[in-house]
């Protein structure tokens, strides 16, 4: 029997080219997993014959193993079916998505030295979608914050920069606009911090002066804490100054179950081309290794992506390179032998 059982969500676009990447790197780190692949998205309906894109027999078996490394899924825009992601982690209660945004050698960009974490809450506000049509040509969008979430995600934020001896939490609000909801996640961030976490260092940054500061000088920032919506754009920027979304690893984190996978979407553009960057893959896939206690597996892939990036010009086109995918992959796992 595998010493793990873990569920793996090709999705759809890159999604099946990263994650079967990732699959090959771990499988080639010697940890023995035993993979349960299930479905989401379209693919569930249009080629499994579900009748939803996030099937019971997808959370069932993530509820059951509490694992997953997950490939992203495409939403319609505009139209069609809500995000998959938006309902997964809400159905899971997935409640902090973890993002570590890290500078890395050989890969060239503006800045030298980010070392970030963006700790986005996970189930609630604007990014959950709820619409409505009030009349014909008037439509409204809803943003919830409970109080309950809002000390959940600030818990998690302070918890996680202590235990990993980071600088300072950062929050992100829109506060003095929106002074009920942004009003309350700032002020559960304060109660956190001066009842729970006063030795961790705190400021905060209303979010367009933040994402000023963070393009002019993103090694001052450390753990950035923020709602759901600011933390999914906030992401992207943050990816864009270390090298782009084919560098960023993610985690959905929830009480007892936790999905991994890149902060990058189904790049439909580059999709079927075998030429999308599986690290962002591999460096979630990383996060779940450490993540179940595989730690040596884990610094074994960390340190062989390091080594090949720094000394080496085998990358994919988004970094500069001209390596496909499966070739970047190759290489990774030869420089782990
Ligand atoms: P995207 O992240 O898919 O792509 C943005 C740009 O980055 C594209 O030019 C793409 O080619 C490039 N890119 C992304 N990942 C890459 C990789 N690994 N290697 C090389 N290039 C990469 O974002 P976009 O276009 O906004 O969204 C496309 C679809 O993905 C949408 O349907 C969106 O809803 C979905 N999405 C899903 C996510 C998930 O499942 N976790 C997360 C973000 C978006």
């Amino acid at each position: 029997m595998s010493k793990h059982t873990i569920v793996l969500i090709p999705g759809d676009g890159i999604g099946p080219e990263v994650t079967h990447a990732a699959q090959q790197v771990i499988n080639a780190a010697g940890v023995d997993i035993n993979w349960i692949t299930c479905p989401a998205g379209a693919d569930a309906i249009e080629h499994h014959g579900h009748s939803d894109v996030l099937p019971d027999v997808t959370l069932d078996a993530i509820r059951k193993h509490k694992i997953a490394l997950k490939g992203p899924v495409t939403t319609p825009v505009g139209k069609g079916f809500k995000s998959v992601n938006v309902q997964l982690r809400q159905k899971l209660n997935l409640f902090a998505a973890v993002r570590p945004v890290r500078s890395l050698a050989g890969v060239a960009t503006r800045y030298e030295g980010v070392d970030m974490v963006i700790v986005r809450e996970n189930t609630e506000g604007l990014y959950t979608g709820i619409e409505n049509e009030i009349v014909p040509g008037v439509v409204t969008s809803m943003k919830v914050a409970t109080k309950n979430a809002c000390t959940r995600i600030a818990r998690y934020a302070f918890d996680y920069a202590m235990k990993r001896n980071r600088r300072k939490v950062t929050v992100f609000h829109k506060a003095n606009i929106m002074k009920l909801t942004d009003g309350m996640f700032l002020n559960c961030a304060r109660e956190v911090h001066e009842k729970e976490f006063p030795q961790v260092a705190y400021d905060e940054l209303i979010i367009d002066a933040g994402c000023m500061k963070l393009v002019q000088d993103p090694a001052k920032f450390d753990v950035l804490l923020m709602e759901n919506l600011y933390g999914d754009l906030v992401s992207d920027l943050c990816a864009g100054l270390v090298g782009g979304l084919g560098v960023v690893p993610g985690s959905n984190i929830g009480e007892d179950v936790a999905v991994f996978e890149a902060v990058h979407g189904s790049a439909p553009d580059i999709a079927g081309k075998g030429i999308a960057n599986p690290l962002a893959c591999i460096m979630s896939g990383v996060m779940m290794l450490n993540h179940i206690g595989e730690t040596i597996a884990a610094s074994r892939i960390r340190d062989a992506y390091n080594q090949l990036l720094a000394n080496s010009k085998t990358r994919t086109g988004d970094l500069g390179g001209s390596a496909n995918t499966a070739e970047f992959t190759q290489a990774l796992i030869d420089t782990m032998k």
